[in-house]
């Protein structure tokens, strides 16, 4: 049998309205706009508010996902969440977002990997799809990270917004061909940015800023070789939202042009797992383009992605 590549044929994304601008943070604490936008490139971020939780936001990026891919959700065959800020332990997300969405029926499952859950999920749909186990797969990256920083830390409560984004990655297809994955975790690491069990975020950042970067051209370089391409070759370079500056340093690196390093920082901050798809949606499609993305997050994880636009 001729397996059919995996592709993202449709993504989508969905911020709250409120927008919260850094001025917000000059009122309690000791920061400014000026800093944090020096800093982060982050002028503002969208927060969600008591009636909206993650599993609502997931729902309403994967509805917009499945009507532009022009498929029901009926039509799904598993359905994957990524997210470090769950409704609640348990059930998972997924579940939840399975429930609200109308005639599904399909497995679900969370991926925990924090801001690099988005790539994680999409190397499962991957393989499932090159497998040959399912077709149409729905992958949510989708975060409240509102519930999880302590606003009284000026270090993280600036860096992060609530949001997400969404994927329908089908067998074949026009759209983002997945060619190559990489995945990568540096577990001893894991004290750098995390969550208690009962207790908000808690994060070294020059620790996380350092490796980020290391890490993001380790990741880079990795990929070209293993594609045996130029960066020049590459259209769009996908990046985490997580810190500007992050960005600049891998892109001097590099010596990429900024016309081919699209960015939410500064409307969206840090929303994890969703910053990638959010993005995806932004870049208007054409094709025998070549995207490379590269996510890094808790863990310390991180992720690297090329793909063909067909
Ligand atoms: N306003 C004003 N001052 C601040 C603020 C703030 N919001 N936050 C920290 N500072 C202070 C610090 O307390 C420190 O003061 P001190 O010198 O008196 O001790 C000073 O600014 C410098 O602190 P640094 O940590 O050296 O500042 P830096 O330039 O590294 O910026 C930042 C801090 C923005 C957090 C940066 O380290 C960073 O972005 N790190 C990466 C974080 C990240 O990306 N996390 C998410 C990972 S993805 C995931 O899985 C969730």
């Amino acid at each position: 049998m001729i397996r059919q590549p995996a592709t993202i044929v449709a993504s989508a994304a969905y911020l709250p309205p409120n927008r919260v601008p850094n001025a917000h943070f000059e009122g309690y604490l000791d920061t400014s706009d000026a800093w944090i936008f020096e800093r982060t490139g982050i002028k503002e971020r969208r927060w969600a508010d008591d009636t909206m939780s993650t599993s609502d936001m997931g729902l309403m990026a994967a509805q917009k996902a499945l009507e532009k891919a022009g498929i029901t959700p009926r039509d799904i065959d598993l359905l994957l969440v990524a997210t470090m800020t769950p409704d609640q332990p348990l059930p998972s997300t997924a579940a939840l977002i399975q429930s609200k969405l109308d005639g599904c029926k399909a497995p679900a499952m969370d991926i925990s990997a924090a801001c690099s859950g988005y790539l994680y999920g999409l190397s499962v749909a991957k393989a499932y799809i090159e497998s040959g186990m399912y077709q149409n797969i729905l992958l949510i990256g989708c975060e409240k990270m509102t519930q999880v920083v302590d606003p009284l830390d000026r270090s993280t409560v600036i860096l992060f917004g609530d949001g997400a984004g969404a994927s329908v990655i089908k067998a074949g297809g026009k759209g983002l061909r997945i060619d190559r994955i990489v995945l990568g975790l540096d577990g001893h690491l894991n004290h750098a940015l995390f969550i208690p069990q009962s207790g908000k975020m808690k994060m070294l950042g020059q620790e996380i800023f350092k490796t980020a970067i290391q890490r993001g051209v380790e990741t880079i370089e990795f990929l070209l070789h293993q594609e045996k391409i130029a960066i020049e070759e590459i259209d769009h370079l996908v990046f985490h939202q997580a810190n500007l500056r992050i960005i600049q340093n891998i892109q001097k690196r590099f010596n990429v042009p900024s016309e081919k390093i699209p960015t939410s920082i500064d409307f969206t901050a840090n929303t994890s797992a969703a910053s990638i798809p959010i993005l995806l949606e932004s870049i208007p499609h054409q094709e025998n383009q070549r995207y490379l993305s590269v996510a890094f997050g808790a863990g310390f994880t991180y992720a690297g992605a090329i793909f063909t636009s067909l």
